[in-house]
């Protein structure tokens, strides 16, 4: 059972796994790019569960950890410190921000393939990675709830994927195992279980970030049950190599 989550990487998305852990019971230790006098704020509004460190010491810290970093930086995970444990990769690969990595152009491999043989000796579990991280917060549920959601999870490793299963049913949410690595490709950008199955409508896009989130907490919608999470993976198609992928869904 994981009592302690490290993050590598404390953005958006890091910041709101942090979030729904602490409430969840969890100790968490943050890290970035920056150095952890950087996350003083973000430390503080967690509270006393909360604490930085650097990324070396998240990954060491952690009894399973998040890598929750722009994906041009992947080979700059501390894969000595991770050796052994479950990562969770929430990141995507959106060539405007990551630059052309050909690999992933040509869709000889899943973004999550190419952290797994970074991260050799570590246990990586794609998931996370499909919802804006406004809905990941808003849409957590206790288990039961008859408004939880589901999230999409894939990894090689089923004892690894049995580990964040947990961690995200503490979290708020159900999960549907999709397969291998190989098979993370569904639910990366572009894909239908992206993103906007999560949204209860039309976010109002250039409002304030509190404006943002208080429509999120406020706008009513169906929960991504499921079986509507199974669904909408296994109608996935993988684009041709080449084409270009979907833009980004911010605000910006
Ligand atoms: N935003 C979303 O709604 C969303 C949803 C699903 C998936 N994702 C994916 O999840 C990943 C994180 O997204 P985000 O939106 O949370 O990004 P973000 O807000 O830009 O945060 C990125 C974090 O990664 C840190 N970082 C960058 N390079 C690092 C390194 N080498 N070592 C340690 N930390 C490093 C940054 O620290 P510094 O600020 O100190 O550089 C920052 O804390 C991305 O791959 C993204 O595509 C995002």
């Amino acid at each position: 059972m994981t009592k302690t989550l490290g993050l590598i990487g404390s953005g958006m998305i890091g910041g709101v796994l942090a979030r729904l852990a602490v409430d969840a019971g969890l100790d968490v230790v943050l890290s970035n790019s920056r150095g952890p006098e950087t996350l003083t704020d973000l430390v503080a509004e967690l509270g006393p569960r909360a604490r930085a460190a650097t990324a070396d010491e998240a990954a060491r810290a952690g009894d399973l950890v998040v890598a929750t970093i722009p994906l041009h930086a992947y080979d700059r995970l501390p894969a000595d410190a991770l050796a052994g444990r479950t990562v969770i990769d929430t990141m995507n690969y959106y060539p405007e921000r990551d630059g052309r990595i050909a690999p992933l152009d040509r869709r000889e491999v899943t973004s999550s393939t190419l952290v797994q043989r970074h991260l050799a000796d570590s246990h990586v579990v794609k998931a996370c990675n499909n919802a804006f991280y406004l809905a990941l917060l808003t849409r957590a549920r206790p288990a039961g709830s008859p408004e939880r959601s589901a999230l999409p999870l894939a990894g090689d490793d089923p004892a690894a994927k049995a580990e964040t299963t947990a961690l995200l049913d503490a979290l708020g949410y159900d999960t549907v195992d999709i397969g291998t690595l190989d098979d993370s490709w569904r639910s990366e950008p572009g894909t239908p279980v992206y993103v906007r199955p999560y949204f209860p409508g039309m976010p109002p896009w250039g409002s304030s970030q509190d404006d943002l989130q208080r429509w999120f907490r406020e706008t009513k919608a169906a929960p991504v049950t499921a079986d509507l999470v199974k669904e909408l993976t296994g109608l996935a198609v993988r684009n041709h190599a080449g084409e270009r992928l979907p833009g980004r869904f911010t605000s910006d």
